[in-house]
Formats: C-alpha cells, sequence, structure tokens
C-alpha cells in the first residue's frame, strides 16, 4: 500500500448548500485547521447526489469522494432527500467493493452549519484514512485502463440501479434506525447479488463487445469469470437479441 508521505490526495467533496456547506464555511471562518486535499463542489441538497455523479469523480481522478448533507430530518427540502443520499451510499459502497475500490474512500456524514469543528474532525479523519489508502487504482492493484473499464461499466448501470432502487429499497418509515434495519437485514445484500450483479456483469461484456467480436473463452478470460457463466449470459442476450454469435469466427458481437 502506498503510504508515501509525498502523496496528496485528491478528495471531491459535494457539500449540501443549508448545512454542511455552512459548517465548512464556519470551519474556515474559525480557523479550524485539515489539510487542502478537498475540492468542494456545493449542491442544494445531499439527495441531490447522484450515483453517477460519484463514479464520475473517480473516473476523473479522484482518490475519495465525500458528501455531507444536513442531519437526517433536517433536509430543508424534501423531508426524504438525506434518506436519499443515504441508499446512495449504501449501494455506492457495494458497487466500489465489488469493482474492487475500497469503500472507505467514498464517507458520507451529516453536518450542521454550526459544526464547523466537527467538519474540521471529519476531514482531518478522511484525510488521514485516504492517505493511508494511498492512490486510487494502483493501491488496489488495478491498473488505470482496467479501472476506467469497471467504472465505465458501473456508470451504464447506473440507470438500471435507480430503477431497482425506486422500486424495490423504499423502506416505508423514514427513521434512521428503521433504515439501518432494513440495511442490516440483508435485504440489500440480495438485492445487490441477485440483480445489480448480474447486471454489470453483462455491463462489463457488452463495453468488451463494443471495443471488437469475442469468443467466450476470450470474455471469461478478461472479465476473470467461469466460461459458463459467459456463457450462460450470452444465450439470454442472444434471446433477447442484444448479441449476436457469429459461427463462423465464432464470436460473439453486438447485435
Ligand atoms: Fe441539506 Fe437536503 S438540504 S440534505
Amino acid at each position: 500500500m502506498a503510504t508515501g508521505s509525498t502523496f496528496r490526495p485528491r478528495i471531491i467533496g459535494f457539500l449540501c448548500n443549508w448545512c454542511c456547506y455552512g459548517g465548512a464555511d464556519l470551519c474556515g471562518v474559525s480557523r479550524f485547521q485539515y489539510p487542502p486535499y478537498l475540492r468542494v463542489i456545493r449542491v442544494m441538497c445531499s439527495g441531490r447526489i447522484d450515483l453517477k455523479f460519484v463514479l464520475k469523480a473517480f473516473l476523473n481522478g479522484a482518490d475519495a469522494v465525500f458528501v455531507g448533507g444536513c442531519h437526517l430530518n433536517d433536509c430543508h427540502y424534501n423531508p426524504e432527500g438525506n434518506y436519499d443520499a443515504l441508499v446512495m451510499s449504501k449501494i455506492c459502497k457495494k458497487l466500489l467493493g465489488h469493482i474492487g475500490i475500497n469503500p472507505d474512500r467514498f464517507r458520507l456524514e451529516w453536518v450542521s452549519a454550526g459544526e464547523g469543528i466537527r467538519f474540521a474532525e471529519i476531514m482531518n479523519q478522511f484525510s488521514k484514512s485516504t492517505r493511508q489508502l494511498g492512490p486510487l487504482g494502483s493501491s488496489e492493484g488495478i491498473d488505470k485502463q482496467e479501472l476506467a473499464f469497471k467504472l465505465e461499466a458501473a456508470l451504464k448501470l447506473v440507470p438500471f440501479i435507480k430503477l431497482v432502487e425506486r422500486e424495490r429499497l423504499r423502506v416505508p418509515i423514514r427513521t434512521e434506525v428503521e433504515y439501518e434495519k432494513f440495511f442490516a437485514s440483508g435485504d440489500l445484500d440480495r438485492l445487490f447479488d441477485e440483480i445489480i450483479l448480474e447486471k454489470y456483469t453483462m455491463s462489463q461484456i457488452v463495453s468488451l463487445l463494443q471495443e471488437k467480436p469475442l469468443p467466450t473463452s476470450e470474455i471469461a478470460e478478461r472479465l476473470n469469470l467461469n466460461p459458463s457463466e459467459v456463457s450462460r449470459h450470452m444465450g439470454s442476450s442472444s434471446r433477447y437479441g442484444f448479441v449476436r454469435y457469429d459461427v463462423a469466427s465464432n464470436c460473439y458481437a453486438i447485435a
């Protein structure tokens, strides 16, 4: 793990205008110190942070991403705004873990406009832990090209994930306890493994085939999958007309 003293991580921070941004401002006015690694993007609500923003930040070279919102039940718009950010953060961490990126590179926190000192403490901790993790990709043993490939495949999946989220991840009672109970129940894990991972694999296969037609064995090798698993995916995709098999070259291609 690269923890060299010269490593200066790039941390992208999406801060809600009404609370966390105010906390960051107060932190600065009060002259509380934290390392200068954070690049702030002000948004109106943490619920506005799309999973796509986080993945794009990593794709564009961020070593870590921070999302800061109002405390739960204090959102200034829809009372569900920061609960949406909470669901996004759970999915994001699972997706990062599956891609091979350390989920600790993403952090969600609630900071009010009066909590300048709390903002500084969080930034000090997050800067330190990100420095210990080292640069994105090389610390995880994933080269730049492979990392971009994995993140692009995940990005293509975001509309589908949002659909699943809307249909299957609605927690009827809006309290943090209910949310934690829901996520601890394993429902998210099951949903992720059964539905999202399947589609993620397919998204990777489609990305490969967009480059050029490939035989099953090469797809399996490139994605570190069992050839029978690739065949299963290709079978269902052929039935739906997404890919076609060319007998002469023994390759699959985008239909
Ligand atoms: Fe701050 Fe919604 S306005 S989280």
